[in-house]
């Protein structure tokens, strides 16, 4: 499974890079506003920074503005990916941006029949909610497998980016249930190499070791 974050923040990204198994990033307006910086200049530091796919959402909502946004955003590096809301003046965006050859991951993603949608218009990203899901007593992870099973049927080949994972445990059942890419805050990237039994095993390796 592919590995993004999910944050604007320079040092969690740079920190992240650094473990060497980073695939990519994706940002939205809000990681964005709690940072407090230009837009575009982040953008590009994080281009500087992973090679992988940089999602950058538009705040447009209506298709013309989404396209010409767009347009903007991807002047700022090769690997920015185009990110608009699963609307209908979304889907028509990515229809126009993919057939374009541009990559585009739709957001905002709650139910199985959005994600069919986008497929069917070429969106190279389909980014299912699981955590606000789970939050309003829903099951999150039972979307991702039905937009696995859907995508499977019929050959789409549009990555499940499976985002708004909230602990190590979403991770695990997204890996077992086949979703392409899941994007993680740094809190969480931080406790996948972690058990207390490694901790203390070591421990005991390294003092008989000593003795
Ligand atoms: O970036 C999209 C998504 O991952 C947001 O997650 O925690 O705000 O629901 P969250």
């Amino acid at each position: 499974m592919e590995l993004y974050i999910d944050t604007a923040n320079i040092d969690e990204i740079r920190n992240a890079a650094d473990l060497g198994v980073l695939d990519g990033v994706t940002t939205n307006p809000s990681l964005i506003a709690r940072e407090g910086v230009d837009f575009h200049s982040r953008m590009a530091e994080i281009c500087d920074i992973v090679s992988g796919p940089v999602s950058a959402e538009v705040v447009s909502v209506e298709h013309d503005g989404m396209i010409s946004e767009a347009d903007e955003l991807l002047k700022i590096a090769s690997n920015i990916v185009i990110k608009l809301p699963c609307t209908v003046d979304g889907l028509k965006a990515c229809k126009t941006l993919s057939d374009r050859g541009v990559k585009v991951n739709m957001t905002l993603c709650f139910q199985p029949l959005q994600a069919m949608m986008v497929a069917k218009a070429g969106a190279f990203l389909v980014s299912p909610f699981l955590g606000r899901i789970d939050d309003i007593g829903g099951d999150g992870m039972e979307l991702i497998q039905q937009i696995r099973t859907i995508y499977d049927n019929y050959g789409y080949t549009t990555k499940i980016l499976s985002a708004s994972i909230r602990h190590p445990l979403h991770l695990v059942q997204c890996a077992l249930v086949g979703s392409d890419v899941a994007t993680v805050p740094y809190k969480v990237i931080s406790q996948m190499m972690k058990h207390p039994l490694t901790d203390s095993g070591l421990a005991a390796f390294l003092a008989d070791w000593n003795k």
